[in-house]
């Protein structure tokens, strides 16, 4: 008997997990609204897992009205003992081209205006949770050991920068993320990784890196470019999964 169960946030290129043999899917309405999608009851490397589509499924929802809340409190609910979430990322730090895979160890928040708390005095009451290391170490590292196995070359730690999004930023921000030290750019790691601190579930991020950030490469960045590195590189991304799976109890 499987003593975990691991909840899989898929995001931009993951709104339905190739593979996955499905159990029951369930919409979701909790105390804090509905989640983004049905949470899909699958089997997995034959491990038991939930999966969620961050945006939708179809690919609908704005990084900025994504019901993080909910969606937490969904996977809580179900009894998730681990989250790995999957961001696609634009590339900062120059080893971070296209298709590469950053398993990040450290967050700057740059979001506004979404609800990043249950401790916010009326769902619970007020707190202050640590949040030093904004990651799993062991899951983390426990992704990065799956990587190797399988051959797959990722970064193992790395600053996440959460921007507001829709749109992407302009040069100047990316210079201004660079000396923050921000390796890699996404709109949607932030509220979810402290909102899964919160309740006390080990997070970790495989941030696949779809772009070069603004003005780090020649030209503009198209979706064309995004969706092409998305296909190829979401495959890697499987790929670790899929042996961490086969690996954990
Ligand atoms: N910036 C922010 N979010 C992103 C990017 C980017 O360049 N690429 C994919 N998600």
């Amino acid at each position: 008997m499987s003593s975990t169960l691991i909840g899989i946030i898929g995001g931009t290129g993951l709104t339905q997990y190739p593979g996955l043999k499905v159990l029951k899917e369930e919409k979701i309405e909790t105390e804090l609204g509905t989640t983004s999608a049905p949470l899909v009851y699958a089997e997995l490397a034959g491990k038991p897992v939930v999966f969620l589509a961050r945006h939708g499924h179809p690919h609908t929802l704005p990084p900025h009205k994504v019901n993080y809340r909910a969606n937490i409190l969904a996977l809580k609910q179900a009894g998730v003992t681990e989250i790995i979430a999957v961001n696609a990322v634009g590339g900062i730090s120059e080893e971070m081209g296209a298709q590469a895979i950053c398993v990040p160890d450290q967050i700057v928040d740059y979001t506004h205006g979404r609800e990043d708390t249950f401790f916010d005095g009326v769902f619970k009451p007020l707190d202050h949770i640590d949040f030093t290391y904004p990651y799993d170490a062991v899951l983390t590292e426990k992704l990065v050991n799956a990587a190797i196995r399988e051959n797959v070359v990722v970064q193992h730690g790395g600053v996440y920068a959460a921007t507001q999004g829709p749109r992407l930023e302009t040069k100047a921000e990316i210079i201004r993320l660079e000396k923050d030290g921000c390796d890699v750019v996404g709109m949607t790691g932030m509220p979810e990784a402290v909102l899964a601190r919160e309740l006390a579930i080990p997070y970790a991020c495989l941030a696949l890196v779809v772009n070069k950030a603004a003005g780090k490469s020649e030209g503009l960045i198209t979706m064309d470019d995004i969706h092409a590195a998305l296909e190829s590189g979401i495959q890697k991304v499987q790929m670790i999964i899929h042996n961490y799976l086969k690996n954990t109890d």
